[in-house]
């Protein structure tokens, strides 16, 4: 219940918002969402508004912060270091405009509008161009020393680089966690069982506030500058636009998104293409900053209590917000993974409705021991799939539970188990589980895959359940009769109005459909077929490798695992889980079915001739990870035994005769003992000496295309074609597609509406081709 008596009710906001500033600012541990905290504030400020008898100095209304938790040397801020302002909607930026416009007495005054980056606001102090002291922003007035955390940020500058900077200059900025590296540091806590971060902010500034330098040294920070302090000796330009050039000049990094714009039109422009490109930014923001653009101006307006009237940020709706989980459900995915699942009350988040939340796995749920009735923070952001970032502890509900994985497959009942050392769980059950042969159809179906073009997930469900498709082959089997005789059932069971009734023709429309993209995938690539199959651990690149390297299913269906490390990139253990996939005659019967069925690979061709190189009788022996076996070694049985063969005859003392330390004779002689272990080894070396006799002779090196050594990026939407197809036909060129611009990038191709690739790349200067240069390329070249 909230208070409605204004005196308490203002003493309980206070005491939240400062119980939130504690979490946030000094324990680098916020329990509430930024949503909530926002709330809180705005609720606060209009009631000290309404009763100014309330309103005090003290109030958190009127601080940035929290004071130094006392872990560092404090830093008095000479020139304060403040908040901003917030903007939530389109009224009040042009509200802001408006007080600019009044005061100063000009129309349409020009602004510097920047991302606003979500991380943590630092001042860095620079005498004589060398980097001297940096402080967190603390309270505004006092901050805390972190100059040796931040000496490890790599996009910091130790010393400036250019000329003409004042003697003693502050730039203030923003410390921040690219998402993607916050990603990739998550997933290897989460492996390693250790502490994750809650988001990219709290990853940045817990990394900052570590008493350790050389943790923060393995924390993927970065930095932008957007604005200064302290000068002496020496002036800055007289707009912010100017000095965010003067530190670029200086080797500050500097957002290449921000923009000078015009009026509250302009704002609203580039709040809204910022917000189209948030989604794809390699870090988060939270919203955009405007700014007075002159420094006149700025001055003229001058400050409230914590913030400049000359600035203000324009918040994008919340990417966090606070919800009930109503249920743990398990999810299992076609290599049998068990993934909870959170049901949650309705909660919209960052403008979608979210009802159901990724909670990773079992061992997340322990850490942050979520249990079912806890008020959960639910965090979306951008295309990635909503997951329970939080709980809060204080809402818990008397009588929760922690929460256990089940020990049966909610699906087919089998045992779900946990390997030794992983993360994951899974269900036991494999192909005779109805959840993980739906995956495995969905996977086999889906458009990077054999693409079979109309067989969406209902279908899917439909074929599966009624008994129509039991393993992808199946697909191969159906008839139109099949597909016909199956929505008359699921319209009886569901009673719809069967669509025969309403129109014969649209019946039969989507079952030709359908039987047509079936026969048209029957036609495939070799990789496109690998990946199709759903191979643990093998993805799209590991099966174009395969493809590239070996050439033909016949050879790959058949290969003993060792040899599958001869492919660079692949180790050991996709190399396994390739072997024990072949290894299971369900999975060869399945091929054949497949092959039966008429699928048919229609660009098989030798074996690289680069294999050659590859391979060899000792590296095989390294790649058989028999203990105490190593490239020494190898190379010494190699030359004393000749074959595969005959090793797995020799006994122990054959072995130090041949020069093997006494440990590694041992050892290789026990790993012999082992029948499984030495048919392995039998079956490797022939397969080598098999496939060394494929191998065409001369020449290693793969025909050199035009495009040999060029990096090329897609951007934007193509007419003739999609981005993949001519990324396909680009590689056929002998280019290399890659996903990001950068100053070795070739050239970019950019369709219509491009966007912040393109900028890039206009940026570094890159080449751009557009549609039409590159379909005269491709025609000439043939691709
Ligand atoms: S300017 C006097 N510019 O937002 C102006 N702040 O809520 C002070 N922030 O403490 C800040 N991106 O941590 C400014 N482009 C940007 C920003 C930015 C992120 C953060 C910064 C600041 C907070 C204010």
């Amino acid at each position: 219940m909230t208070d409605t008596d204004p005196t308490r009710r203002v003493a309980e906001l206070r005491a939240q918002i400062e119980r939130a500033n504690v979490q946030y600012h000094q324990l680098d541990a916020p329990e509430i969402p930024d949503a909530e905290y926002d709330a809180l504030m705005r609720e606060l400020q209009a009631l000290e508004a309404e009763h100014p008898e309330l309103a005090s100095e003290s109030s958190p209304s009127s601080q940035v912060g929290a004071a130094p938790a006392g872990k560092f040397a404090p830093v008095r801020h000479a020139v304060p270091m403040l908040s901003l302002g917030n903007a939530f909607s389109e009224e009040e930026v042009a509200d802001f405009v408006r007080r600019i416009t009044e005061k100063l007495g000009r129309q349409d005054p020009t602004f510097s509008a920047e991302p606003k980056l979500d991380g943590l606001a630092i001042s860095l102090r620079y005498e004589d161009g060398r980097f001297v002291r940096g402080a967190t922003r603390g309270d505004g007035a006092t901050g805390e020393d972190v100059t040796a955390n931040l000496r490890t940020v790599k996009a910091i500058p130790q010393t400036l680089q250019g000329r003409g900077w004042p003697k003693v200059l502050e730039v203030r900025g923003e410390v921040y966690m690219p998402r993607a590296e916050f990603e990739a540091y998550n997933a290897r806590v989460r492996e390693q069982g250790g502490k994750v971060l809650a988001n990219p902010r709290n990853g940045a500034a817990g990394s900052l506030r570590q008493l350790d330098p050389a943790i923060t040294a393995q924390r993927p920070l970065s930095f932008f500058a957007y604005g200064t302090g302290v000068v002496e000796g020496g002036t800055l330009a007289d707009s912010h636009s100017g000095v965010l050039a003067q530190l670029r000049d200086w080797g500050f990094p500097v957002s290449d998104l921000t923009r000078t714009v015009q009026g509250s039109d302009g704002l609203l422009e580039y709040y809204r293409s910022i917000g189209q490109a948030r989604d794809g930014l390699a870090f988060d923001i939270d919203g955009v900053v405007y700014k007075l653009d002159d420094a006149a101006g700025q001055r003229e307006m001058g400050f409230v209590s914590r913030a400049p009237r000359w600035a203000i940020a324009h918040k994008f709706p919340a990417q966090e917000q606070t919800t009930t989980l109503e249920a743990i459900e398990i999810q299992i995915g076609r290599t049998g993974a068990a993934t909870p699942v959170a049901r949650l009350a309705p909660v919209q988040v960052a403008g979608v409705i979210v009802t159901n939340a990724t909670l990773h796995n079992a061992d997340q749920i322990a850490r942050l021991d979520v249990r079912v009735g806890d008020a959960v923070i639910v965090r979306r952001a951008g295309d990635v799939i909503p997951e329970v970032a939080g709980v809060i502890l204080d809402r818990r509900p008397p009588g929760a539970q922690p929460w256990q994985m089940p020990t049966q497959c909610p699906v087919c009942g089998a045992e779900i188990v946990r390997e030794e050392g992983q993360a994951v769980w899974r269900c036991s059950g494999e192909l005779s589980c109805p959840a993980q042969r739906k995956e495995a159809v969905r996977h086999f179906a889906s458009r990077r895959a054999m693409d079979i073009e109309g067989l969406g997930d209902r279908y899917i469900e439909d074929l599966s359940d009624l008994g129509y498709v039991q393993s992808v082959a199946d697909l191969y089997r159906l008839t139109l009769e099949d597909l016909l005789e199956m929505k008359r059932r699921t319209d009886a069971r569901d009673g719809t109005t069967p669509e025969t009734v309403k129109s014969g023709k649209v019946a039969t429309k989507w079952a030709e459909n359908l039987i047509q993209a079936i026969d048209r995938s029957r036609q495939t690539t070799l990789e496109r077929f690998l990946f199709a199959l759903g191979i643990q651990h093998v993805g799209e690149s590991t099966a174009k490798a395969l493809a590239q390297w070996f050439g033909e299913l016949a050879l790959i269906r058949h290969l003993p695992w060792p040899l599958f490390k001869r492919v660079p990139d692949i180790g050991g253990e996709v190399a396994r889980a390739l072997g024990h996939f072949f290894e299971q005659p369900g999975n060869q019967q399945a091929i054949d079915a497949l092959l039966e069925g008429g699928v048919r690979i229609g660009d098989a061709h030798p074996p690289a001739a680069a294999l050659r190189q590859a391979l060899d009788l000792a590296t095989l022996l390294v790649d058989l990870e028999i203990p105490k076996v190593t490239r020494i070694r190898a190379d010494q049985l190699a030359s004393a035994f000749g074959s595969a063969k005959a090793i797995a005859k020799e006994a122990q003392h054959n072995f130090v005769t041949a020069g093997l330390p006494a440990d590694s004779a041992r050892a290789l002689a026990g790993w012999l003992e082992e029948p499984a272990q030495r048919a392995l080894l039998l079956r490797s070396g022939e397969a080598l000496e098999a496939l060394m006799a494929q191998l065409p002779e001369g020449d290693a090196a793969p025909a050199a295309g035009p495009l040999q050594d060029k990096t090329v990026v897609l951007t934007g939407s193509l007419e003739a074609m999609t981005r993949d197809q001519a990324g396909e036909r680009l590689e056929a060129l002998g280019a290399k597609v890659s996903g990001s611009v950068s100053k070795k990038t070739s050239f970019v191709v950019a369709g219509a509406e491009a966007g912040s690739k393109l900028a890039k790349a206009q940026q570094l200067g890159v080449e751009v081709w557009d549609e039409a240069r590159l379909l005269a390329f491709l025609e000439q070249h043939g691709a």
